[in-house]
């Protein structure tokens, strides 16, 4: 048995990993049904898909509850913050809880992935509470496909809250899942938005994560097939980023004549980051959880409602951090070797 040791920092794991990064998901609550997420039927029938129900008000960690553990986490050393869900915006008082978030001291940052419905909307008063930074969810650029792909006719309602967030002045990244047979036919077109606006795109190997995922193997497309499509419209060559940390490899785009986009691959699949995983997350159920992809999770919300001191909190994310595995299930087995979901967790209770 390997013995477990305290390094330097608390918030250093057993395996020199910094975890400075907590993803809190605030809801399991979604206004979309992403075929990979939570679709509301098979695709080959109308059979209810089990687990979908959401948790109920009191199953979510409260606001209260949710900064005392980000405060805890912040007082660690936990500096960078994003709010997932479900879809983060239609939890009730999201705005008010970010404005919080923001009197916290140590905290200087408070980032958002959203699947951007709500954003038209939101966007202007998430702008004056501080956040600059939105991750937002885009698999197509097809209003027809955007409803196969949701189950939502919403893709216009995306659109305006991209263009109102560019317009304040959000550093935007755009999120798209590759999917082969649903989006593959828009790989170059979403290489043409990242030159044609300032914003990022990232494209994500579909992971078999959850019970109600719809990978499948033929669906998956390597990050790097989605490189050599995007070759196509220009150079690609490795784009500094300031802050190294995250799983993106990032490249800059430039066509022959001249313009210029940054594109990245987010690979959990064919090339694993788990060395470089800095993150921590609590599900909307209110549990720490050290990796994306395996369901080892402990209990914060226990903790929280049974009279835990501050002491007891801290101890228990020291402990989330010592448990943080090195590394998921695929990364020997590969994604042929991938036979049913990884983890049986939802996507829409972890956060992504
Ligand atoms: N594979 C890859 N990405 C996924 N996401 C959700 N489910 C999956 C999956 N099975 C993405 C969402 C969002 C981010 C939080 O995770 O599209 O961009
Ligand atoms: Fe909602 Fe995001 Fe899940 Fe889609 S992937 S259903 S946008 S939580």
């Amino acid at each position: 048995m390997t013995e477990k040791i305290q390094t330097i920092s608390p918030l250093v794991d057993q395996f020199s990993r910094t975890i400075s990064y907590l993803r809190l998901s605030l809801t399991d609550r979604c206004n979309l049904r992403c075929l990979y997420c939570m679709p509301e039927e098979t695709e080959n029938g109308n059979r209810p898909v089990k687990g979908g129900k959401s948790l109920c008000h009191q199953d979510l960690l409260s606001y209260e509850e949710l900064l005392r553990v980000v405060r805890l986490a912040v007082s660690l050393g936990m500096n960078k913050l994003r709010l997932t869900g479900g879809e983060p915006l239609v939890r009730r008082g999201v705005l008010d809880f970010i404005h919080e978030l923001y009197r916290l001291p140590g905290l200087d940052e408070v980032r958002l992935t959203t699947n951007g419905v709500l954003l038209a909307e939101y966007a202007d008063r998430l702008y004056r509470e501080g956040v600059r930074h939105l991750n937002i969810s885009l698999d197509t650029l097809q209003a027809e496909k955007f409803i196969t792909i949701t189950g939502r006719d919403h893709y216009h309602q995306v659109r305006a809250g991209i263009d109102a967030a560019l317009a304040l002045g959000f550093q935007l990244k755009l999120n798209v899942v590759a999917m082969r047979g649903i989006n593959d036919d828009e790989i170059t077109a979403f290489g043409r938005l990242a030159l044609e606006f300032p914003l990022q795109v990232r494209f994500i190997e579909f992971m078999p994560v959850g019970e109600t995922s719809s990978w499948r193997e033929q669906r998956f497309i390597a990050a790097e097939e989605i490189r050599e499509r995007i070759a196509r419209l220009g150079q690609l060559s490795p784009y500094q980023r300031r802050h190294s940390e995250g799983p993106a490899r990032m490249f800059e785009l430039r066509t022959a004549d001249g313009q210029k986009g940054v594109v990245g691959f987010i690979s959990p699949i064919s090339h694993h980051f788990c060395d470089q995983c800095n993150r921590l997350r609590l599900t909307s159920e209110g549990r720490l959880r050290a990796c994306l992809l395996s369901d080892a999770e402990s209990d914060l919300k226990a903790l929280l409602r049974g009279g835990g001191s501050d002491r007891e909190i801290v101890a228990a994310i020291k402990q989330a951090i010592l448990d943080k595995p090195q590394g998921h299930a695929l990364q020997q087995r590969g994604a042929e070797a991938a036979h049913g979901p990884l983890c049986v967790g939802q996507m829409s209770r972890i956060g992504g």
